[in-house]
């Protein structure tokens, strides 16, 4: 019960906060299905090829309305094969009001991250069933706070992540005063770890992160964390370790992997986890 209460005073601390930093930014929540906006294609022959796609919309400039599926309907014979070209050719041509974040199109830069038929993945890599009986479904991550339409608030996620110190930290200089070089071997701990480029999808789908994320650093962090413990070059080990050792930190995981399965660069934040609990142990 005690934990239960002290849950649920976390989150409505954490409401309240966010009602007063900003009456922008909404919580996601369950939305209405509402107009369908149908393709405006004066070439629609009778071999196209037509996907309905619903899309989660909220506008911050009419807080009191509440947040609304939208459903476009779009030629795929017309449209490029990943939801990303999807969503860009709704923007461009039919409705401009749609928002959304991207801008490398190829799995790099990780802002075109969103849920997609119940699954956290990136835009751009995720390519658009082609059945057309089905409809899919697009959703800002899950567990957010929304800006608008598609686009996530990740302030709490970066303050979190700023949290751990990302960078090498050293006071030995390097014996030829120019780089600090490790063994092939030592490089090769970071594989699997460095490749994560902060998407939020494995930290949006973790039960234990949304019921804690003022204080549980979630997948994506820890994993992060764990880059930088696994770093021969580093000299805060110590420090880090002691950063972690608290009850939230990290002990809020409970190894239920859906960081892992989800991971759309194929990284296991959960086997980095289970990394730093073996270390805090020595
Ligand atoms: S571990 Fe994967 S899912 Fe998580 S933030 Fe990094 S790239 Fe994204
Ligand atoms: S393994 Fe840990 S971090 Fe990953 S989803 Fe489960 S509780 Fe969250
Ligand atoms: S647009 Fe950069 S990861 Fe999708």
């Amino acid at each position: 019960m005690a934990a239960l209460r002290s849950t649920s005073s976390r989150l409505l601390a954490t409401a309240s906060r966010h009602a007063f930093k900003s009456t922008a930014v909404m919580s996601r929540s369950m939305a209405s299905v509402a107009d369908a906006t149908v393709e405006s294609s004066p070439n629609a022959s009778s071999d196209s090829r037509m996907k309905s796609i619903q899309v989660y919309r909220w506008n911050p400039d009419s807080p009191t309305e509440k947040p609304r599926m939208q459903t476009y309907k779009l030629d795929l014979n017309k449209t490029g094969p990943m939801v990303l070209d999807a969503l860009v050719r709704i923007k461009n041509e039919i409705d401009p009001t749609l928002t959304f974040r991207r801008s490398c199109r190829e799995g790099i830069c990780g802002s075109c991250a969103m849920n997609i038929n119940g699954t956290n993945t990136l835009a751009c890599l995720c390519r658009i069933p082609t059945d057309t009986s089905a409809e899919m479904k697009i959703y800002p991550l899950p567990h957010t706070y929304v800006v608008k339409d598609l686009v996530p608030d990740l302030t709490h996620f970066y303050k979190q992540y700023k949290s751990i110190k990302p960078y090498l930290q050293r006071d030995t200089p390097s014996p030829d005063g120019k780089e600090y070089r490790q063994s092939k071997a030592d490089r090769r701990k970071l594989d699997g770890l460095y490749e994560c480029i902060l998407c939020a999808c494995c930290s949006t789908s973790c039960p234990s992160y949304w019921w804690n994320s003022e204080e549980y650093l979630g997948p994506a962090i820890l994993l992060q964390s764990y880059r930088w413990l696994a770093d021969s070059r580093d000299e805060k080990k110590a420090q880090r370790k002691a950063a972690l050792d608290n009850s939230m930190s990290l002990y809020r995981c409970h190894t239920i992997l859906n960081c892992s399965r989800t991971c759309p660069k194929g990284l296991n934040p959960g086997l980095a986890i289970a990394e730093i609990k073996k270390e805090m142990s020595f």
